[in-house]
Order: C-alpha cells, then structure tokens, then sequence
C-alpha cells in the first residue's frame, strides 16, 4: 500500500454520499438474480462490469436502474447494505449517511416496508457489530413527476425513526430542484432533513435552487456551483457543505481528468467540502480510493487529508457531541502523523 494510501486509511472518517444501490457489486448482483430467478441483461459478471463505460449520467443511470431490478426482498436489501458497511469499516468509515431510491423499487411491485426493512436491518446490525453509525435519506426520482414523489413522501411518513432526510437524484438536465418545491416544502414540515443533487450535471442556477427553494442544508456534488462567484458567496455564506465524488465526475465525463477536477479551487475558495464514493460499485472505487485519486491528481497535502475527513463528521447529521467526539479521535490519530 502507498504511503498516502496507508495515510489515508488512518483517518477515521464519515462518508456521507452514497447510493446503496450504486454499491451492487457484479458478483452480488448476480447472486442475488439467480435466487430471485430474475434475468440481468447480461450475461457474465465480465460483461456487465465491461458495461461499466459511460458518457454521462444517464447512460450510468441505465445501468444502475436495470441491476436495482434484482433487489426485491428484504434479504437482498440487507446482503447489499450490509455488504457495504463490511467494505465501508475496512476504509475506516465510522459513520456513513446512505441514499436509497424507493421509486426504482415500489415501481416495480417491491413494498416501501421491505426496502426500508432490509436496508435498516443492516444498518442495525453495523451499529451493533461494526461501531458503525449511520443516517438514511430517501431520495426522490428527479426525472419522475412532484405526484410520484408526494406519494414516496406519504409512504415515508411512518418510518419517520428509520428516515432521517430526504434527498434528490437521477437525470439533472431539465429537472430542476423547483420542480419538487412542494415536496419538500411537507419533508421540510415534517422534520426530514433536505439536501439534494445539484449542479453535476446541471448549472449553477440549479445549486441556486437547491438552496433557495428546497432549503437544502447540503449540496451534493455542487462542482458547477463555481461557475457562478454568486452562488459560490451564497454556498460560502450559508456554510453549506458539499458531498463531492472525484472518481463518480471522471466516470460520468463531469470532468475530462482528475486533473482538472475542481476539488482544490473548492478547497481554496473556503466551501465546505467532503470527499465521497457516490456509486463505489460502478466507478472503480471506494472512499479511500476517492481521497488517493484526487489528493495524487491535484497534490493535496496530508493537512488537506486530515481537513476533509474532519470536514466529514462536522458536515454530517450527528448530534454536535458525536461531532466532537469523532473529531478529537481523528485528531489523535492524525496528529502524530502529520
Ligand atoms: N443516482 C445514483 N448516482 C447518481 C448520481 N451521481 N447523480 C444523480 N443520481 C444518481
Ligand atoms: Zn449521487
């Protein structure tokens, strides 16, 4: 293992965006079809990890979507989340906030209950066994209209124990965060907390948006955001966190290399930024591998390192105290390091 690898493995850390369907591993999702006897559109592991070439978000998204088929009981719910988690601890991941897509599920006949079920066994059990805490966000199909998203709300409500915010994802282009003003306006009113996907694809005006018209408290990509030095004093001025995923923008062309990814420029304005996998099973990478990547690209410093993951719990949904305490373990650890 590199030096910065080893580095970066240390540092306890928080991942706080993930898709727990973007973490189905090919050999996962085959298992899971054989016994569903559900057929993949594909026929090996090899081909559909050979699949994994994308031009853009949607043509992830169509991937994504047709693997998500397999999952229908909450076993398969559990053995994916719990899969995760395993792999997650072994980054030294202590808390993780995970993003799933009910709609891609109850679409298809799978019951609101047996994906929250399934997912939050796991979620039980990582706490239990892994000293792994955790914070579930539903998040609504942005390419789906405000209807289908009210009634995913309505299905929430009971599960107000196991769901703490609500979030929004799939295609950007030509959805814009106004479009689920209402929806969120009721998550909002009934104590989910709002973030949302914004300015990956999209511009500016939709991280604009985000803010101004859901009251996200976080942004989750946020790159285009630089685009406009408004929204970036806005983003500043609010201390809004933003969840970037530096292997996620190479995979889906967001940005042509790591290079050229705007993590540094993000840095040195002062936003508040994290580092995450988004998708570790499609974009060749877990967390650890994401703070590698981009700190060997743009030659981020250990200082740098140790302010991300810091960054990490303080931009998280735990209580203040969890905060703290997670901070001063990384400050030990990071210290005598540095
Ligand atoms: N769903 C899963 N991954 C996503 C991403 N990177 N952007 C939007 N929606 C997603
Ligand atoms: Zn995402």
């Amino acid at each position: 293992m590199s030096d910065l690898a080893t580095f970066v493995r240390k540092l306890p850390k928080a991942e706080l965006h993930l898709h727990i369907e973007g973490a189905l591993e090919p050999e996962l999702a085959f298992a899971i079809a054989e016994r569903n006897d559900i057929a993949l559109p594909y026929s090996s592991v090899d081909e559909l990890r050979a699949a994994y070439r994308f031009a853009n978000l949607q043509e992830f998204l169509d991937v994504y979507y047709a693997c998500a088929g397999v999952l229908v009981e909450s076993q398969d719910f559990y053995d994916l989340t719990w899969s995760y988690l395993e792999r997650a601890r072994t980054d030294n991941v202590r808390h993780a906030e995970i993003f799933f897509d009910p709609q891609t599920h109850t679409a298809r006949g799978v019951e609101f209950a047996t994906v929250v079920d399934g997912i939050s066994w796991a979620l039980d059990d990582a706490r239990d066994k892994l000293g792994l805490t955790s914070r579930l966000i539903l998040c609504f199909l942005r390419h789906l209209d405000e209807a289908c998203a009210l009634e995913t709300l309505a299905a929430a409500m009971s599960y107000r124990d196991r769901i703490a915010g609500v979030g929004l994802d799939s295609g950007e282009r030509g959805n814009p965060p106004r479009k689920f003003a209402e929806v969120f306006r009721r998550a909002r009113d009934a104590g989910f907390v709002p973030v949302a996907h914004a300015g990956e694809e999209g511009p500016a005006e939709y991280v604009r948006e985000a803010l101004e018209v859901l009251e996200v408290v976080r942004i989750d990509h946020g790159n285009n955001a630089l685009d406009d030095p408004g929204v970036v004093a806005e983003l500043l001025r609010r201390r809004t966190p933003l969840t970037v995923c530096p292997l996620s923008n190479l995979k889906l062309c967001v940005v042509d290399d790591l290079a050229s990814h705007p993590l540094k420029r993000m840095l040195d304005l002062g936003l508040f930024v994290t580092v995450n996998s988004d998708d570790p099973a499609y974009f060749g990478g877990y967390v650890n591998d994401n703070y590698v990547a981009i700190a060997s690209a743009l030659g981020l410093g250990k200082a740098d390192l140790v302010r991300l993951a810091r960054n990490s719990f303080a931009a998280s949904l735990l209580p203040e105290t969890d905060k703290a305490r997670l901070i001063r373990e990384l400050d030990a650890v990071s210290s005598p390091l540095r």
